[in-house]
């Protein structure tokens, strides 16, 4: 968790800000009725300090009737003032005359008048005289009052008759107190509340997100790289209602859908349109390619004597149309596996191919050293075997054409764990760094002028691979410098 907040999810941050919001607006709701609410009660205290203090006056001047003047005072006690009909309870009162307590008291529950300590007389005595009550702390039991000078014949001087009455406060604290508690208990269950809602709503609302991010994971799954792509996932249309900010997310989203799975057809289509052309191409020249190689066979076996340069010529263009028949015959292969076109499923012992295969190299290359390592039970898989002999052969002639003589090239066949594992390997110099890369991509070879002089044309592995892979197996290679080794697998039946 970091201050800032970053890194949270939308939810969390929704429901944090929500419940800091309603907070400071609860708290600013009940800092503003607390204050007003005290100012209304003190306001009512003070009106209740006013009636006290008509009462007050009765006893100084005998009646209810106006002032009278300083001349007929009479001084009266403070215990007289209390005990004028009808003071609240908890009324305090000092009468002072120059400046100095003459008496002062306050009324308790029961009606009975109590002295005030020297230290309360002293804080009376400094009430000033400016016709507003004021609030003070009395201590002790008596704790917060409003007093009021109710009476004075000499404000200016202070050294007249005074009287000071008082209400105390402690009722409008406790109101007060409890307002306080109850906004407090109000407000923190109302923010929980929203908490608990808030959370709940939030994660209704950021659902459909949820169920979009796991579409984008679907897809995102999917393979679309290659073949025929069926990208049937969308949002439900529940989830891509434009009328909300969700739904538009979701709506965009289909659209994007739309316009990729278009795009994808649209690739593959053309992909398929450029397969069937290798295909049909390569169909085509196979008949004009094998009239080409008939006739220059045929003149060549006439037995006529023709000029050296034209038998030269002649047995150029005969070897030629077998390599092109070969490359024809490969790219054929090569677009039938590409448009998925199912192969044989036939039981083939592969032990036995790769002692033909291995054989064969052993003819045509005998500068190089074979070495054949096989167990003595057939190795059965189900397959193609003109198809699966291309994969050894094109390994076995790899070793052969791109190694130097006497290269040894071992072909280890094993069964793994319900796999057929071939290995080929030879001590040559490695492959070229510049083909690693690619190596199992078509026309991929290394830029020698090597390569070039033996007609390799860089479909071999290509073919080795979609064989392989149409196998349901796989065909890896590793290589050093005087260690290279390719391994196919294919799943091996009893
Ligand atoms: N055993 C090997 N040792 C060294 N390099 C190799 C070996 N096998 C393959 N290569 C490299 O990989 C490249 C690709 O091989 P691939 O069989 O696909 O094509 P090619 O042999 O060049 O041509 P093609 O097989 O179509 O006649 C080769 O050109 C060669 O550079
Ligand atoms: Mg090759």
């Amino acid at each position: 968790m970091t201050p800032s907040g970053a890194g949270w999810s939308l939810r969390r941050r929704l429901v944090v800000a929500l419940v800091v919001l309603l907070a400071l607006v609860s708290a600013l709701v009940g800092v503003v009725s607390v204050l007003a609410l005290r100012a209304s009660l003190t306001d009512r205290l003070d009106e209740q300090l006013a009636t006290s203090i008509s009462r007050s006056l009765v006893v100084v001047s005998g009646s209810l009737g106006p002032l009278p003047t300083p001349p007929q005072l009479i001084v009266p006690s403070a215990e007289r003032v209390l005990e004028a009909p009808g003071q609240a309870e908890g009324t305090l009162a000092a009468v002072l005359v120059e400046g100095r307590v003459l008496s002062s008291g306050y009324l308790d529950t029961a009606g009975t008048v109590h002295a005030l300590t020297a230290g309360q007389d002293a804080a009376l005595a400094a009430v000033a005289a400016d016709g507003a009550a004021h609030s003070l702390d009395l201590g002790g039991r008596m704790g917060d009052y409003r007093a009021l000078v109710a009476f004075d014949t000499a404000p200016s001087t202070g050294d007249g008759l005074r009287i000071v009455i008082g209400l105390p406060l402690a009722n409008v604290e406790t109101t007060v107190g409890q307002v306080v508690l109850t906004v407090a208990i109000v407000a923190a269950f109302g923010i929980v509340l929203a908490a608990v809602l808030g959370a709940r709503i939030v994660r209704g609302a950021l659902r459909p997100l949820q169920r979009m991010a796991q579409t984008a994971s679907r897809v995102a799954e999917l393979p679309l790289d290659r073949g025929e792509v069926a990208l049937a996932e969308r949002i439900p249309a529940a989830d891509a209602d434009s009328r909300t900010e969700v739904g538009q997310v979701g709506a965009a989203f289909n659209n994007m859908l739309d316009h990729v799975a278009g795009a994808l057809g649209a690739r593959e289509a053309s992909e398929r349109k450029v397969r069937q052309f290798v295909a049909d191409a390569s169909h085509e020249l196979r008949t004009p390619l094998s009239s080409i190689r008939g006739y220059s066979e045929l003149t060549r076996r006439s037995g006529e004597q023709v000029p050296a340069d034209i038998a030269h010529a002649l047995s150029r263009i005969e070897s030629e149309s077998v390599r092109m028949t070969g490359l024809v015959e490969d790219l054929l292969l090569l677009a039938r596996l590409d448009e998925g076109r199912e192969l044989a499923r036939d039981p083939v012992d592969l032990g036995r191919m790769i002692v033909d295969a291995v054989s064969d190299a052993h003819a045509t290359a005998p500068t190089h050293e074979w070495r054949l390592e096989s167990p003595p039970d057939p190795v059965m898989v189900s397959g193609d075997a003109p198809r699966l002999h291309q994969v050894v052969a094109n390994l076995l002639a790899n070793a052969a054409a791109h190694t130097p003589a006497g290269t040894v090239v071992v072909t280890n066949l094993a069964v793994v764990g319900g796999e057929a594992v071939l290995t080929v390997g030879d001590d040559g110099p490695g492959i070229d760094p510049s083909v690693r890369e690619n190596l199992f991509e078509r026309f991929a070879r290394a830029d020698s002028s090597r390569s070039r002089s033996t007609g390799s044309t860089g479909l071999g592995l290509a073919i080795v691979r979609a064989v392989v892979t149409a196998h349901g197996g796989s065909v890896s290679a590793e290589s050093t410098s005087g260690e290279t080794r390719f391994t196919v697998r294919i799943p091996s039946v009893d």
